[in-house]
């Protein structure tokens, strides 16, 4: 896509659109003039969908999905076939997180890592499974996996919050989605990038502080999901595949220079 005034009519499909990043995506490609398919597993996307579908007078159609679910997603897959006529853009918001000390639990460790991959990771290959055949249909498309700063080369002398190796694990293996399915899926037009951005104001960060509020500090500083969705269309707009674009606290949200083409190298 060379420019954002190309999604006009396109069919986008948000997954964790409900609040925080997801639903600032949402709101991001309908104002676009995209038809936007969102879905999350809290029973308020139905109102946060339709709230945006007013606020844009676009078509949104909101669905209460699990992602980690293969029933679920090749539900949303055909819902977007049936509702919208196939499918242009995937953005893989959807994603979860839990502290899991180093000498947690067995109990625990296993079952904070189901819970994490099983949405940050099978999620994303499910519902890209689902959906690749979609976008394919179309000539092309793009996909777009959330995924976090922290993992980025450090660039930033920051670090997530203690205890949440399963979380940047399950984004490290994102990126290695990213990377792949770029080179894999060139052939048929379809575009993978990661956007890693630092700490953004959603409901996520905030759970973070046992008052469910940012620290004056931090709030008067953090990311907004609205910058974060625009870097989203810019990127759709710039039209690159196969990188993770960071984005930093105190720094311009932004699309950088392209990086180096991928080198052919055996090893
Ligand atoms: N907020 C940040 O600072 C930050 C930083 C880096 C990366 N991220 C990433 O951005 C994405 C969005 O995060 P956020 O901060 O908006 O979080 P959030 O918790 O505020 O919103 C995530 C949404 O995903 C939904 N969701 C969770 N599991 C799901 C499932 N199995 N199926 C469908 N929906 C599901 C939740 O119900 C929620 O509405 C995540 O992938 C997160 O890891 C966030």
């Amino acid at each position: 896509m060379a420019t954002t005034d190309q999604l006009k009519g396109k069919v986008a499909i948000v997954s964790g659109a409900a609040q925080g990043l997801g639903e600032a995506f949402a709101q991001a490609l309908s104002a676009a003039g995209a038809n936007v398919l969102a879905f999350d597993v809290q029973d308020k996307m139905v109102e946060v969908g339709a709230a945006i579908q007013q606020s844009t007078g676009n078509s949104v159609y909101a669905m209460v999905a699990d992602v980690s679910s293969r029933a679920d997603v090749e539900r949303v897959a055909q819902a977007a076939q049936d509702q919208f006529g196939g499918l242009d853009v995937l953005v893989n918001n959807a994603g979860t997180w839990r502290r899991t000390p180093v000498d947690s639990s067995w109990e625990q460790a296993l079952a904070d890592w189901d819970f994490i991959m099983d949405t940050n990771l099978k999620g994303v290959l499910m519902l890209s499974r689902v959906c690749v055949p979609l976008l394919q249909a179309r000539g092309g498309g793009d996909i777009v996996n959330i995924s976090t700063y922290y993992v980025l080369p450090a660039k930033s002398p920051g670090t997530n919050q203690p205890d949440t190796d399963l979380y940047n694990a399950s984004k490290w293996a994102l990126n290695a989605f990213t990377d792949d399915w770029s080179k894999a899926l060139a052939k048929h037009n379809i575009r993978i990038n990661g956007l890693c951005m630092g700490a953004t104001d959603t409901p996520m960060l905030r759970g973070l502080f046992p008052s469910g509020e940012l620290p004056p500090d931090m709030a008067a500083e953090v990311m907004q999901p609205e910058q974060i969705a625009q870097q989203m269309l810019d990127l759709l707009a710039d039209g690159r595949s196969g990188e993770n674009i960071g984005a930093w606290v105190g720094e311009p949200v932004q699309i950088p220079a392209p990086a180096a083409a991928h080198r052919k190298v055996t090893g």
